[in-house]
Order: structure tokens, then C-alpha cells, then sequence
């Protein structure tokens, strides 16, 4: 596996993979890397000739009093997993090379409306900080395809309508949460916490899929009161929640009582750790 530091040194090997007409599918992905980011790969693996995972801890995503300088960084373990699934090529810039003004100079790519809601309302540009990375890896690496995980599903969401909005040629194929057997969703930011907030987290996944059983087989479409009680929940399991949201899958506004493509979204702090969580629901 090619590791690549520089855009020039990338481009010069992407043209040579694009001469030979092969298609390229890209994972990006911030290191740290677990199960889920390699189902991503391993899913770019199966669909395109040749994969690159890109690996950059984006600072302009990150708030003043966020993890940006903790955040959990493990390379060498990162190069072993993508290797033994065969992954072709890793990006791995520094921060000059993707900010060379300094990151909070640089010309911002920023969906509108969305972009303020759930995560965003509470991580104030957040999503512009990833739309900007985001467009520019896609310039960068030009690829056929883009993988995302479902778990971060209002970023999924969000980079489809930019992908769509900016007319970029590339696909973007959203992957489904790779999950504990307590039904957690693996993160990167699980490291933080210790083997019992571990269990105690789950509440999270277990309140999705109680509200999405009363919405589906109980019929129970009253969702500001299901949203109360499930933030009631959450926090007597002893988390701090930041939202519990029924919405329609694709604006992310409001459920109504006639929307049938739902999701329901989730944030809340365990302790400093913030965690996000999803499910969807599909009304007949
Ligand atoms: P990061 O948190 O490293 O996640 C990289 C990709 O892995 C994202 O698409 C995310 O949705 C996906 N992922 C994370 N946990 C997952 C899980 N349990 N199951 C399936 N997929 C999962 O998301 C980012 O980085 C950044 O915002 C990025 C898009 C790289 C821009 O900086």
C-alpha cells in the first residue's frame, strides 16, 4: 500500500490509475480507524478497481472547546488495518498541505439550512468544516466513488446535497453502522470512555429502537411526546442529552404525521464524550 504526504505526489499517481481508466473509490476518514471505517473500505474494495483512504484530522471541523488536540490519533495501526484489506493507497497530509494560509482562512464550503440543525445547532460550523474538507478531497482525488458511514447520517445527508448542489461527478454511497453486540455504535471517540459507561451508553441505540417499534408497530405518530420521553430516558440512564429528533429522511425537518421515510437522531454527552447515534423507519 502506497502511503502519499503531498497533493502533488497523490495526483501524480492518480493520473496513472485514471490512464488506465480504473475506477477509484474514496474513504475518508479521520484515523483511528475501527470496524466501521472498514466496512466502508472494504464495500470501496468490492465496487471500485482501486481505493484510497484518506486519513486527516480536520481542524476547522473541530470547535475552541473541543477534542481537536486529544482526539485519538494510532497511524501505524491504521496503515496494518487498511493493508490487510488490501487497500491500494492512504492519504495522509499534514495541515499545511490541506491549509497552507492556516486553517479559518481558507475559502468555506457551507450547505445552508441543514447545516444549522441537530449537530449543528450545538457545534456551531462543524459542517462547514467538513463540507470544505470534504470538497476538497474530492477535487484533490477526483474519485468515481465516496464512502460514508449512516452513522454520522445528517453529515451523509449534508455531503450528498453538496456533491449534488456543486455538481461534483462523483457517487456518494452512505454504509451502514457497524455496532457493538449492546447495539453501540463503534466510534472513534469510544475510546474515551470507560468498560462501564460502555454499557451505559448503549441506552442510546436501545431508546432508538423502542421510539422506532412505537412509531412502526404501534402506530404511535405523536412524536413530540415519544421525543420527550425518550430524552427522559436517556438522561435517567445518566447521560446528558443534546437532542432526540424524529425527522423526514431527507430534509431532516419535522417529522409530520404524513412523512413515511423517517430517521430519528440522536446526541448526547457521556461524561465530555459526545456521542451520535440513528435510526430509520420506513412507514407503509
Ligand atoms: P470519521 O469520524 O473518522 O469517520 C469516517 C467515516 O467513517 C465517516 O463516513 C463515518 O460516518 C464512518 N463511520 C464512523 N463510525 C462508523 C460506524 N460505526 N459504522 C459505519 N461507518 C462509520 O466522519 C469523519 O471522520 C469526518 O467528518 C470526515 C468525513 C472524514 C471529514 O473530515
Amino acid at each position: 500500500m502506497h502511503i502519499y504526504r503531498t497533493i502533488a505526489d497523490l495526483r501524480q499517481a492518480l493520473k496513472l490509475v485514471k490512464d488506465e481508466a480504473l475506477s477509484i473509490g474514496l474513504v475518508p476518514t479521520m484515523g483511528n480507524l475501527h470496524k466501521g471505517h472498514l466496512s466502508l473500505a472494504r464495500l470501496a474494495r468490492e465496487e471500485c478497481d482501486y481505493i484510497l483512504t484518506t486519513i486527516f484530522v480536520n481542524p476547522t471541523q473541530f470547535g475552541p472547546n473541543e477534542d481537536f488536540q486529544n482526539y485519538p490519533r494510532s497511524f501505524e495501526d491504521d496503515i496494518a488495518a487498511l493493508t490487510s484489506i488490501n487497500c491500494d493507497a492512504v492519504f495522509v497530509p499534514n495541515i499545511e498541505e490541506i491549509y497552507p494560509q492556516g486553517p479559518g482562512l481558507e475559502t468555506l464550503v457551507s450547505v445552508p439550512n441543514m447545516s444549522k440543525r441537530l449537530c449543528g445547532a450545538s457545534r456551531s460550523g462543524h459542517f462547514d468544516g467538513v463540507c470544505t474538507i470534504v470538497t476538497k478531497l474530492f477535487n484533490i482525488c477526483q474519485a468515481d466513488k465516496a464512502y460514508f458511514g449512516e452513522k454520522d447520517y445528517q453529515q451523509l445527508t449534508i455531503i450528498k446535497k453538496l456533491a449534488n448542489d456543486l455538481n461534483i461527478p462523483i457517487e456518494i454511497i452512505g454504509v451502514p453502522t457497524s455496532r457493538e453486540t449492546s447495539g453501540l455504535a463503534l466510534s472513534s471517540r469510544n475510546s474515551y470512555l470507560e468498560p462501564e459507561q460502555l454499557d451505559q451508553a448503549a441506552v442510546l441505540y436501545k431508546t432508538l429502537r423502542k421510539t422506532a417499534n412505537l412509531i412502526k408497530l404501534d402506530r404511535n405518530l405523536n412524536y413530540p411526546e415519544l421525543e420527550k420521553k425518550a430524552l427522559e430516558n436517556i438522561s435517567s440512564a445518566g447521560l446528558k442529552p443534546d437532542y432526540f429528533s424524529i425527522c423526514e429522511a431527507q430534509s431532516l425537518l419535522p417529522a409530520k404525521a404524513e412523512d413515511k421515510d423517517l430517521i430519528i437522531l440522536t446526541a448526547a454527552y457521556l461524561g465530555k464524550t459526545r456521542l451520535i447515534d440513528n435510526i430509520s423507519i420506513e412507514l407503509t
